[in-house]
């Protein structure tokens, strides 16, 4: 069973679909501790319903990234709950050598395109503006790049002539959720491997 702690920034709908997930016996994990690197992301209230420790770590000074004091109360934290697993959902800064060399090989992250197709910020809208006619969602291990890391799993999502950012952001969601179920099952039954850039994915028994 994997001791997840999870990290995000905003509404937390990654770590709704996960708990459901585990609820349901689809996902053989427990959610141990959440963390946000902002007190009013709400993500944690989604933990505190359900009495999973929840905190906001202050990452000041950094803006965009995970270094310094904030990383290192992360990883207290994230060793005080026995974390094993780290699920970066929407987490919006980049993690730094010291939480990769924490969790090496355990760290996975979803973003919202068919990567490297559009990394970064907005996904969904480079997508819609660049004119693309698919796109879709990435789970893929994290390393010190930015949206660069092993691919896991990917799912596409057609792009509708009357698209706006909020209503192919919302189906894209969708997917997000099910592929971060299917690739975290996989790691909890020890079916991942890394060579490379390349994830292999043994079959299930
Ligand atoms: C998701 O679209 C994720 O891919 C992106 O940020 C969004 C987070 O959504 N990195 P939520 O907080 O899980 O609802």
């Amino acid at each position: 069973m994997l001791h997840l702690g999870v990290l995000g920034s905003g509404a937390g709908s990654n770590l709704q679909a996960m708990m459901e997930a585990i609820d349901q016996g689809r996902v053989d994990a427990r959610v141990v501790c959440v963390l946000a690197d902002r007190p009013d992301a709400f993500i944690l209230e989604r933990a505190r319903r359900r009495d999973i420790p929840a905190y906001a770590v202050d990452c000041r000074p950094f803006k965009s990234k995970l270094e310094g004091p904030g990383e290192v109360e992360a990883i207290e934290r994230l060793r005080e709950h026995g974390v094993d697993t780290v699920a970066l959902a929407g987490f919006m800064r980049i993690v730094k050598p010291g939480l990769l060399r924490a969790f090496p090989g355990r760290i996975l992250n979803v973003h919202p395109s068919l990567l490297p197709a559009f990394p970064g910020l907005h996904a969904w809208k480079q997508a819609l503006d660049y004119g693309a006619r698919l796109t879709g969602c990435t789970v893929h291990f994290v390393d010190e790049g930015m949206d660069t890391g092993p691919i896991i799993t990917q799912r596409t999502v057609a792009i509708l002539a009357d698209d706006t950012p909020e209503t192919l952001h919302a189906r894209i969601q969708v997917e997000e959720h099910a592929a971060y179920a299917e690739a975290l099952q996989c790691l909890a039954q020890g079916r991942l491997s890394i060579e490379g850039r390349r994830v292999h994915i043994a079959p299930s028994c």
